[in-house]
């Protein structure tokens, strides 16, 4: 690595979830995508974008998405900005809002891609352990003057939820900026949507790749009052987000019966998994997501996930500290939670 700074020379990378070429060959519970394929309407609508306008750039700010939403949550577009995956939000946050001697901080466990953009950045931060019911210990937050401050709600790994007043409580409270990542809130919807009105120091994130099954189109939208949107738009690429990914992020937000039909099936699977898991003995954690933080009292995890993969079913095992002790298992058809929980009842010692 000679030819890059001494920063991303030390620097942690982070590893994405296994992401097997030979996808047929696996049951694919690691990545927290949607296991049905997005309604036949988003898949005519991105078929319908292969065409001869590809020879020419896409909309630089994907106005029509940005219109189409803010006008399904009575926000203006100028309050939405529209990213590749949310993970370039968070790249974006690291960019711009914080001076190099500023100071961030995150739950942990949590997504630790935030962890990886604030050092790819070299901005200092702070990891703040949740408490030991996984909730977050906001007071901790508020003990130094942070500048930024990203939660996920629901929380990943756990699975857990925020309130809503706790966030507004918080925001009232906080001088930074509070960036809370709702990847996954659309299984159980308690939106902060509503606080931008209210709160100029908070930005929401939203993914379309979970609940809309669109993980490989790559779209995210950043949701805040209107200045903090404008400095997304001068800090991202002239065109972020393709005339295809365009395309299908605007079908998938006028197709809401599709959308409706496809969270009503991941929650279904995920009581079913939950229910099963309990049975041969797991502790699940709560979780308001598509995926469950489950330990077993009998066996370590990191043993599960191994047996798992050489039965061809990848879950995801993260290092480190409390995580360690756990699986996270994303919630799949009903063939694929049943063959794992057959799988598992093999595995699991008496
Ligand atoms: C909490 C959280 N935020 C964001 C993302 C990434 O979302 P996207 O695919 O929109 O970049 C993930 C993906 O696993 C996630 O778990």
């Amino acid at each position: 690595m000679k030819y890059w700074n001494k920063r991303l020379q030390k620097m942690t990378e982070y590893i994405p979830g296994e992401q097997p070429d030979n996808l047929n060959e696996f049951i694919k519970l690691n990545t927290n995508e949607n296991p049905f394929p997005p309604s036949p309407a988003v898949l005519d609508a991105l078929q319908k974008a292969c065409n001869g306008d590809l020879r020419r750039y896409p909309n630089p700010n994907a106005q029509m998405v940005r219109e189409l939403f803010a006008k399904k949550n009575s926000i203006a577009a100028d309050n939405v900005f529209v990213a590749n995956g949310s993970d370039e939000i968070f790249t974006l946050l690291f960019r711009g809002f914080i001076e190099p001697d500023g100071i961030a901080a995150f739950p942990y466990p949590s997504y630790a891609l935030y962890y990886t953009m604030a050092e790819a950045n070299g901005i200092a931060y702070d990891k703040i352990t949740l408490d030991d019911n996984f909730d977050i210990p906001f007071d901790e937050f508020l003990k130094k003057k942070y500048n930024l401050v990203i939660i996920a709600n629901p929380n990943n790994p756990t699975g857990k939820g925020v309130p809503i007043d706790q966030i507004k409580k918080f925001c009232s409270k906080f001088i930074g900026l509070l960036v809370v990542d709702e990847a996954y809130v659309d299984f159980y919807n308690e939106t902060a949507l509503p606080l931008i009105k209210e709160f100029d120091n908070i930005v929401i994130t939203r993914s379309f790749s979970k609940s809309y099954s669109l993980a490989g189109l790559r779209v995210g939208l950043a949701i805040a009052q209107k200045d903090i949107i404008h400095g997304f738009i001068k800090l991202k690429d002239s065109y972020n987000v393709d005339r295809i990914a365009q395309a299908g992020a605007y079908a998938a937000l006028l197709d809401d019966k599709g959308f409706k039909y496809s969270i009503s099936m991941v929650r279904n699977n995920k009581e079913y998994l939950e229910e099963s898991l309990e049975e041969l003995g797991f502790q699940n954690v709560p979780s308001k997501a598509n995926f469950v933080f489950t330990k077993h009292p009998n066996i370590d995890s990191k043993t599960i996930y191994e047996k798992l993969k050489e039965n061809k079913i990848l879950v995801r095992y993260f290092a480190g500290p409390i995580q360690s002790e756990y699986i996270r298992i994303t919630v799949g058809t009903m063939m694929e939670i049943k063959k794992l929980i057959k799988v598992l009842s093999e595995i699991i010692p008496d």
